[in-house]
């Protein structure tokens, strides 16, 4: 396993296998790597000829007040884990590789990113532009066939596969389930921040949505749903930032569970971590269900 700490260098070591044919797996991540990363890893490397791992904990996607410095580093177990998945290249670099001096470019996907996560009372739009930004950058460098994204970050594959539509790249867009603790709890980089009775109380994140998940399938209107979930954060204390059910492609908010697949997505403070979770409800799933409570 190579480790490039230099665009040139990661360019270089991708350009020969490229002109040999070799397909391509781009998998970006900010590191402190868990099993949810090592599901991209592994359907990369199953589908891939090349898979490529980033780890750079991208200043531009943190607000000011955010985490940036508290956020986990933990490169060498990182690249330990790494080569005992058989990954070809780690693109490692130091901030200053991906925003030189005199750096002013924005990436920006406009719409998708003023809800949920982005409103502008919350967390303001301005951390998906720097999500697009470097996932702009790393596809320019790595020109990947295909990039690895998980599931636990709804509105980022929505804004990502936005992105690579209308600015043409030419990478298809794979999207693997969130890997979840036994309790349910998604896993997550920012889990480490969580001491025993806030990881206990966690928990409850999961089970709201699975709670939005029955009410919904029982037939009962969005907002109840919503309110389902809303309940089993409070029985553990936890006062959601949003709860909220949208349309799973264009994130418009959903009138109704019939129809198209919808998105119950919800980001709450528990202890000191900023925690996001969401589950997609499948139309086939409601009707399905409705049949066997009503057949
Ligand atoms: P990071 O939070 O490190 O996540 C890297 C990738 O792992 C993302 O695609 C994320 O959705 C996926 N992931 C995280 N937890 C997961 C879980 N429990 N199950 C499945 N997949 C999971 O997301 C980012 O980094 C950054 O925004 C990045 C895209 C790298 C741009 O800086």
């Amino acid at each position: 396993m190579r480790v490039a700490r230099e665009t040139a260098k990661l360019r270089e070591a991708l350009a020969g296998r490229r002109r040999d044919g070799a397909t391509i797996g781009l998998v970006p991540t900010m590191g402190a790597l868990h099993d949810g990363h090592v599901s991209l890893v592994r359907e990369a490397r199953r589908t891939c000829d090349v898979v490529v791992v980033t780890l750079f904990v991208n200043p531009a996607q943190f607000g000011p007040g955010e985490d940036l410095a508290a956020y986990p580093r933990t490169e060498e177990a990182d690249l330990a884990l790494l080569a005992a998945e058989s990954v070809d290249l780690v693109f490692a670099p130091e901030p200053d590789e991906v925003y030189p001096t005199g750096f002013a470019t924005t990436v920006a996907v406009g719409g998708l990113t003023d809800v949920l996560c982005g409103d502008p009372q919350r967390r303001g739009p301005g951390h998906f532009a720097g999500v697009t930004t470097v996932v702009a950058k790393l596809f320019n460098v790595a020109e990947p066939d295909v990039a690895f994204f998980g599931q636990k970050d709804a509105q980022q594959v929505a804004v990502i596969r936005r992105m690579a539509r209308d600015l043409d790249f030419p990478v298809r867009i794979e999207v693997l389930p969130t890997v979840r603790e036994p309790d349910g709890l998604a896993l997550s980089s920012r889990n480490r921040y969580l001491d025993a009775d806030e990881r206990r109380r966690a928990a409850a994140l999961h089970r709201a949505l699975e709670a939005a998940r029955s009410t919904a399938t029982a037939g009962a209107p969005v907002a109840e749903a919503i309110d389902a979930a809303r309940s089993e954060l409070a029985a553990e204390g936890i006062d959601p930032e949003y709860v909220e059910a949208r349309d799973a492609e264009d994130l418009t908010p959903a009138e109704s569970f019939n129809g198209r697949p919808i998105l119950v997505a919800l980001a709450a403070r528990v202890g000191p971590a900023r925690l996001i979770d969401n589950i997609v409800i499948e139309p086939e799933g409601e009707l399905e269900a409705r049949c066997t409570a009503t057949c």
